[in-house]
């Protein structure tokens, strides 16, 4: 068994090479946990946000779209609690001058007092006591920088739905229960970043907030727990790597009645990657209270009025796209040599076929043309005349093309192709003008 690190090197290493994820900036040295997604892992991870929009608001009739602005009001993070709260306590070493979370396991001693050793320098006394350190990342607007100008890069997508709660449901003509589903970016100025895409300072979220009615939220609760299980299932992961874990008292946000991880048991452990959160009414009765707005909803059947409770869903785009990547990558022994293959569910593969003349004359490069042209504009498909056919199926396998599609003697002859399985390996022959069928047939679901 390769080491978790060794696994992990071995994704990041073929996730630089075939184009799936890059070092932001890295002709400079790289930007400490930032990172860019290249041709392949832009698909991979658009696919992912497709089929999670599909899911959550083309497949539904109670749930509404919406991209929120980044920038807000800084009286949305005042009223949400994130000023105040969403802080970690951190030491410094004036020493080295290095920074730590206070809760590091590598300090020995208690921060502030003189025993108390750096991890790093092993220098003894020069740890500072904690203090709190806010994970938001400033800015300011507009062209003087006053503390009058501060703005916040959103640390979470939700509020810019709850700010909006009234105008959809008003735009939309929803009632209680409904939700509204956003997909954009976050920004956390985390201490401890780093498992390449797993903790990073700018990611995208997936989330969903459903607005329902104070006392039907445990009900709801467990709906929409049982949902996202099975839509994490549906991505094709390996059912023994995923499951559950309730958050204790002192792992509860500050917003949270209740809150549960799906986790994935990554090649580092068992890491959170999606959240279900029973918010109450914490974060609409403190908009309300600090906008002076009125958040209640009016339940024109009943004449009653309350501020809806929310359930949260929260799932991070690039955290499911590391659980997509490390559940697809896969070694094996074919015929004597190593093959690296990334098994991606055929849906979410960047790459759905590739195309191969199997040499460059006799009329079959003329015929992978034309295929290739027919196929792409059903699916994305990827051509390559570059050097032998097992080293081209190679290249495909590492960027977990489910179908390799040869063009060889035969096929201009009776006009059928080769239709090679990624994972079986097995070959089937396909007459050329039924290919886009059974491609769509294969790639269903
Ligand atoms: N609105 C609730 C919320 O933001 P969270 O548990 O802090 O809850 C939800 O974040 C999800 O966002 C996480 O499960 C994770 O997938 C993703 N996420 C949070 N911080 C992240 C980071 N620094 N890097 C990458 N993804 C992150």
């Amino acid at each position: 068994m390769p080491s978790p690190d060794n696994v992990m090197d071995k994704l990041v290493s073929l996730a630089k090479r075939r184009g799936f994820v890059f070092q932001s900036s890295e002709i400079y040295g790289g930007l400490g946990s930032v990172w860019d997604y290249g041709p392949l892992g832009v698909e991979l991870k658009k696919n992912i946000k497709e089929r999670w929009w599909r899911a959550m608001v083309h497949e539904r009739d109670d749930i509404e779209g919406l991209d929120a602005a980044i920038l807000m009001h800084p009286k949305v993070w005042e009223a949400s609690g994130h000023v105040a709260g969403f802080t970690d306590p951190l030491v410094d070493c004036k020493q080295c001058k290095n920074r730590f979370r206070a809760d590091d396991p590598r300090i020995k001693g208690t921060p502030g007092q003189p025993d108390a050793q750096c991890p790093v320098c092993g220098m003894k006394g020069t740890l500072t006591a904690p203090r709190l350190f806010n994970l938001m990342f400033k800015t300011f607007m507009g062209p003087v920088e006053e503390d009058a100008a501060v703005i916040y890069l959103r640390p979470e997508t939700a509020q810019g739905i709850y700010v909006n709660y009234l105008n959809v449901l008003q735009a939309s003509r929803q009632k209680v229960p409904f939700g509204i589903a956003q997909i954009g970016k976050a920004f956390r100025n985390e201490i401890t970043p780093g498992n390449f895409i797993f903790r990073t300072r700018e990611f995208e979220q997936m989330e969903m907030q459903f607005f329902v009615k104070p006392g039907t939220d445990l009900e709801w609760f467990e709906f929409w727990k049982a949902q996202r299980m099975q839509w994490v299932q549906g991505l094709g992961l390996h059912a023994e790597k995923l499951r559950f874990h309730q958050h204790a008292k002192d792992e509860l946000a500050h917003y949270a009645k209740d809150a549960y991880d799906i986790q994935y048991e990554f090649p580092f452990g068992w890491q959170e990657f999606e959240g279900i959160h029973n918010r109450t009414d914490f974060d609409l009765s403190r908009h309300q209270q600090h906008s002076g707005k009125k958040l209640e909803y009016v339940d024109t059947a009943t004449n009653e009025r309350f501020v809806p409770y929310i359930v949260e869903t929260s799932a991070g785009a690039d955290r499911t796209t590391l659980v997509v990547l490390a559940d697809a990558y896969h070694e094996e022994e074919v015929s004597g040599e190593k093959r690296v293959v990334m098994r991606f569910h055929p849906a979410l593969a960047p790459i759905k076929a590739a195309v191969f003349p199997l040499v460059n004359k006799d009329g079959m490069p003329e015929l992978a043309r034309r295929i290739y042209d027919d196929v792409r504009r059903h699916v994305n498909v990827f051509y390559d005349d570059g050097g032998s056919i097992g080293r081209r199926y190679r290249r495909q396998d590492e960027a977990g093309t489910p179908f390799g599609i040869t063009i060889d003697g035969q096929s201009t002859q009776d006009q059928t192709v080769t239709v090679r399985d990624r994972d079986t390996l097995l070959q089937d022959r396909v007459a050329a003008d039924r290919l886009v069928a059974y491609l769509t047939e294969q790639l269903k679901g």
